[in-house]
């Protein structure tokens, strides 16, 4: 057994408690590879954010478990070497099983999720609740899920979303013991959140998604005043990525995320924790596509990984600064 305390990572709680009181969400990034997290790091770094580092059960397949955890111990060191001691979070991503949860507590994650939002409600409390029992002996933070995502997650996917129904979180949050709660509000994962159909078009033919259900936030937030809610699904599908995607290459269509100015919303309620992934996947993309396409003879991974960890950088910064809020809340030197 690692303890996450060993290799300078906190849980989520004190952090959600300044994120809540403050009006601002820390930023969930995932992270697969090293150049995504040396951009992660950066930014939280340079903007002195707070950050929770996410990794999915994809990502422990794909990376190779003990390398990511190592990862995440190197992240704590690299932040400092960089001159600011950041408050590093490392989760566990859409946990599905508690063998799952289990074994990343073990591994040294400070914080997991028990993603049982799929399984009827009594079945989705029974194993929150175990779980809760297991990580809160060795002082790691849950995040339970209620309500229904559209879209893919890890093997779990969902054609259409279930919005959390506020009727239930008191219940679910006092029998689970949960620390923390996502809820589904419109937001869904992945680059095309919503259908073409569901959506308008401006002037320029660019998709306005609906807006989120700010009323069940609010509900929600009536039902469990000060409590840490999270949301899933929240990246905004930056047009101009997408364009570059297509520009050199790609194929991306009808490309939807959320816009900035409602998780700004968001972030200035109690929700303390927004996840984004596809953000940083397309502004990969992006760059790897066009720095090949400019330089047909570059064989080198360096220089078309660079130009992308660059990008990423920039894109992590604009967030923290002026979308969650999270910029400058990070305390110590
Ligand atoms: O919510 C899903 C995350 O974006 C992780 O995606 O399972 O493909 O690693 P992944
Ligand atoms: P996006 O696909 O909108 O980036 O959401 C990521 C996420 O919710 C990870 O859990
Ligand atoms: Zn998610």
């Amino acid at each position: 057994m690692t303890s996450y305390k060993e290799l300078g990572l906190v849980n989520t709680r004190a952090m959600f408690k300044k994120a809540v009181k403050g009006g601002y969400a820390i930023p969930a990034y995932n992270f697969n590879n090293m150049e995504q997290l040396q951009a992660i790091v950066q930014a939280c770094v340079n903007t002195k954010s707070p950050v929770i580092l996410q990794v999915s059960s994809g990502a422990r397949k794909y990376a190779n478990s003990t390398l990511l955890r190592y990862m995440a111990q190197g992240a704590v060191g690299y932040a400092k070497e960089l001159g600011f001691k950041i408050p590093i979070v490392l989760h566990l991503d859409h946990g599905d099983s508690f063998e799952l949860c289990k074994d990343c507590i073990q591994f040294g994650f400070s914080s997991v999720m028990i993603d049982g939002s799929h399984l009827p409600y009594d079945e989705n409390v029974k194993l929150t609740k175990k779980v809760v029992t297991y990580a809160h002996k060795y002082d790691v933070s849950v995040e339970g899920e209620l309500g229904v995502l559209a879209g893919i997650e890890d093997e779990v996917s969902a054609e259409k979303s279930t919005y959390t129904r506020p009727e239930e979180v008191i219940d679910f949050v006092s029998k689970t013991g949960v620390d923390s709660l996502a809820i589904s509000i419109g937001t869904s994962h992945g680059a095309n959140k919503f259908k073409p159909e569901q959506c308008t078009r401006n002037a320029d033919g660019v998709l306005i998604p609906p807006p989120l259900r700010f009323d069940i936030l609010a509900e929600i937030e009536k039902k469990l005043p000060g409590f840490p809610i999270v949301l899933h699904g929240s990246s905004s599908v930056p047009i101009q990525y997408v364009k570059m995607i297509n520009q050199y290459g790609g194929g991306m269509k009808d490309s939807v995320g959320i816009p900035e100015e409602q998780l700004r919303k968001a972030a200035k309620s109690a929700v303390c924790k927004i996840n984004i992934d596809s953000d940083a996947r397309i502004v990969m993309t992006a760059l790897v596509r066009k720095t090949l396409a400019e330089k047909p003879a570059e064989f080198d991974p360096r220089k078309y990984l660079g130009p992308a960890r660059e990008e990423l950088v920039k894109l992590y910064e604009h967030k923290n600064i002026n979308v969650l809020g999270s910029a400058g809340k990070a305390a110590s030197k």
